[in-house]
């Protein structure tokens, strides 16, 4: 990439207009986007709430957190943003989005009534059914006693799932009736999700392999992105505790022509169309999580937004430009763009804390991220670090994502561990497998 700087004022001075852009959130998602957005001609400055240290490179750092709305708005405002992007599901669930438009503001993402289709699992559920959509069996319960009640009778392993949002923890894989029982009662009755457990699933148990598949949706359009996959599991040959994401890439080994056009027939476009009907549009980035089982692809859950470590392997492959793509969602006309893929591959590994994602110490520094960067094909997306003192330390359990591009998986695999042997902080951990199932 072309260094900030030169970029803008060569580009910029081509064209007579030019954006004040503010993308919210601070992890290795919102690094990706800012880095994508700052190959824009179309921007000339980026501002990111809260940021982090890798995002300080490219965009100005303004302390905010991302889900203190009033101070997000007061912010845009005062600095007249053109466009705002948002990256975690908090913000998007607390309406955001409804708050900056009732201001005229620009935002990238869903209403707080389309947003639910993540919020809740009992409203995407439901959905689902009515609709027809591929996905497990299920019930839902509001009481412990008819859930405990429900699960003598239920084959295991079973699922039960909270309501709302729970950190990624709220799904547990019960393998028998008293793992079941004793997740029910912490849901429920201890509230350890808090409101999140007000309401739970319990679905029947999917085997087979999993796809994510992240779209953008005006409403009325939906266009996939290329495929990806991701690692959850602390530990290679996925053993160990879930987390946010060790790793990623793109494509799939599994999706292939067939599967995308059966998705697209049977899960893309009716999702879209029932929000729809339902009178909640949805617009922004929907992003489907799949299983492939023996009886086909089913939909284990959906996200209002872009996945994380997911972006950090997508974004990269999609030529063009990304803010072009934001502005004709927002306006209603993304059947007028076209969005075109690199005939590549990438593959994203996440460098984390020792003891993550239990108990880690932070403030450490690291070294070596300009060396992998100098690696080509390298680019090192922040999740967890921070400036301090002009050195990048530790500041989060995910702290990194080297991401690789390649001519396929192969060489994307080889060209991200290159990266990450030049990469050293104390304690760092991740896994050796990514890209490899
Ligand atoms: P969710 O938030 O609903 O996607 O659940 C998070 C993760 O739990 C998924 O990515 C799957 O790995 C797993 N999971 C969720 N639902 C099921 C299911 N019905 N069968 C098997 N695994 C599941
Ligand atoms: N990597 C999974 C997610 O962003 O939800």
């Amino acid at each position: 990439m072309l260094p900030y700087p030169f970029m803008l004022t060569t580009l910029q001075s081509k064209r007579g207009e030019v954006m004040k852009v503010l993308v919210v959130g601070g992890g290795g998602r919102e690094h990706t986007l800012v880095w994508k957005i700052s190959q824009s001609p179309l921007v000339d400055k980026i501002y990111c709430a809260p940021g982090n240290g890798g995002i300080a490179a490219l965009a100005e750092c303004v302390d905010i957190s991302a889900t203190d709305i009033d101070n997000l708005v007061k912010f845009a405002v005062d600095n007249q943003i053109d466009l705002t992007v948002v990256g975690p599901d908090d913000p998007l669930m607390m309406g955001i989005v409804d708050a900056f438009e009732a201001k005229g503001l620009r935002v990238f993402g869903p209403n707080q009534n389309a947003a639910l289709i993540e919020g809740s699992k009992v409203f995407s559920k439901n959905l689902m059914k009515k609709y027809g959509i591929p996905t497990a069996t299920y019930e839902v319960f509001e009481n412990s006693k008819d859930a405990v009640e429900y699960l003598k009778n239920v084959s295991y392993p079973t699922v039960v799932k909270a309501e709302g949002l729970a950190l990624g923890k709220g799904v547990i894989i019960a393998q028998n009736y008293d793992e079941a029982v004793k997740a029910v009662k912490e849901i429920m009755e201890d509230k350890v999700f808090g409101q999140a457990g007000n309401r739970i699933v319990i679905e029947e148990f999917l085997v087979g392999q999993e796809i994510s598949v992240l779209s953008f949706t005006d409403g009325n359009t939906i266009v996939p992105m290329v495929s990806a996959q991701d690692h959850k599991r602390a530990f290679d040959n996925d053993e160990g505790l879930n987390t946010g994401g060790m790793g990623t890439f793109s494509p799939s080994r599994i999706y292939t022509p067939e599967i995308a056009d059966y998705c697209m027939e049977k899960i893309f476009k009716p999702t879209v169309q029932a929000m729809k009907q339902e009178g909640r549009k949805f617009k922004g980035i929907l992003y489907f999580g799949l299983i492939q089982t023996k009886e086909g692809i089913k939909v284990l859950e959906y996200n209002a937004r872009f996945g994380d470590p997911e972006t950090q392997v997508v974004l990269p492959r999609l030529k063009g430009d990304i803010v072009e793509i934001f502005n004709a969602v927002i306006d209603e006309r993304l059947s007028d763009v076209e969005v075109e893929w690199e005939d590549n591959a990438a593959v994203c590994v996440v460098m984390a804390s020792g003891g993550y994602p239990v108990k880690y110490e932070k403030g450490y520094t690291i070294a070596g991220i300009e060396d992998a960067e100098a690696i080509e094909g390298v680019t090192v997306f922040h999740a967890g670090t921070k400036l301090v003192n002009n050195k990048i330390v530790t500041a989060g359990g995910r702290v990194l994502g080297v991401t690789a591009v390649g001519s396929d998986l192969d060489q994307a695999i080889k060209t991200a561990y290159a990266g990450v042997n030049k990469i050293y902080f104390k304690d760092m951990h991740y896994r050796k497998d990514i890209g490899i199932k």
